[in-house]
């Protein structure tokens, strides 16, 4: 059966940063709800310029909209075994969208990593951070620089800090997170799904945890 993995948790924790090493580890494609709308609004697409209406502000983009982007996106061939979803689903809507779209392809979720950290630590990753703007390799100015400041070690695009990163707007995401987002935590529990990782530690130690925890989800 295809393995669809769920990484939950707040703006900054690390969800992007991890989803990239867990997709190399286990074979599985990142389907990120975020760079999908990055990716749009780049193309300047009608979907993008939506999207960006909502992002600028740190509001969720309307569920109707989410939903179809990421049911697209997951009918794919290359999402045939399965996928590991980053920031998808945020809302009680999403959730239960989700849970339908795999029982069409004969699927369910299958492990959610829950990772958290407090809001100070959200904050002090979210100001350093600094994105690739040709395929969004992602760096941190303290924990994870870049060799050369503003250029990328993979492929040497240029760096860029994402609009909704600034201040205000964080406090927002962060809002909403708490208040559309967070109860799926005790939803993902009550199923037997979550595995929760305290997301403060170094990265190394965050991918050893969430390996060593979803596997025995996995596997079941
Ligand atoms: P999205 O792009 O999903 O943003 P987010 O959930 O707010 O998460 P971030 O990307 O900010 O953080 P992250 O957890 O991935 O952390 P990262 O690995 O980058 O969504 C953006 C917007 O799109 C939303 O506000 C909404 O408008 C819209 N949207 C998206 N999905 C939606 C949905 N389903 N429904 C409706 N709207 C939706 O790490 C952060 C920084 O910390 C980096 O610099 C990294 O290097 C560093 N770092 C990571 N881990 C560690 C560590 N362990 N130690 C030290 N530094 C670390």
């Amino acid at each position: 059966m295809a393995k669809y993995i769920v990484l939950l948790g707040p703006p900054g924790v690390g969800k992007g940063t991890q989803a990239k090493v867990l997709a190399e580890e286990i074979g599985l494609l990142q389907v990120s709800s975020g760079d999908l709308f990055r990716e749009n609004l780049k193309n300047e697409t009608e979907l993008g310029k939506l999207a960006k209406s909502y992002m600028d502000k740190g509001e969720l983009v309307p569920d109707d909209v989410t939903i179809a982007m990421i049911r697209e996106r997951i009918s794919r061939p290359d999402c045939k075994d399965g996928a590991i979803l980053d920031g998808f689903p945020r809302t009680p809507a999403q959730a239960e969208a989700l849970d339908t779209m795999l029982a069409s392809l004969n699927s369910r979720v299958a492990v959610v990593p829950y990772i958290s950290a407090e809001e100070s630590v959200l904050v002090e990753r979210i100001s350093g951070r600094w994105t690739c703007r040709a395929s969004g390799h992602i760096y941190h100015e303290k924990f994870s620089p870049p060799k050369q400041a503003g250029i990328c070690d993979i492929d040497g695009s240029e760096l860029y800090q994402r609009a909704d990163d600034r201040a205000e707007t964080v406090v927002n995401r962060i809002h909403v997170y708490l208040t559309q987002t967070a109860p799926l935590v005790d939803h993902y529990r009550k199923c037997g799904k979550l595995v929760e990782i305290d997301g403060a530690q170094p990265v190394e130690k965050v991918t050893e945890e969430l390996l060593s925890d979803m596997k025995k989800l996995l596997n079941r």
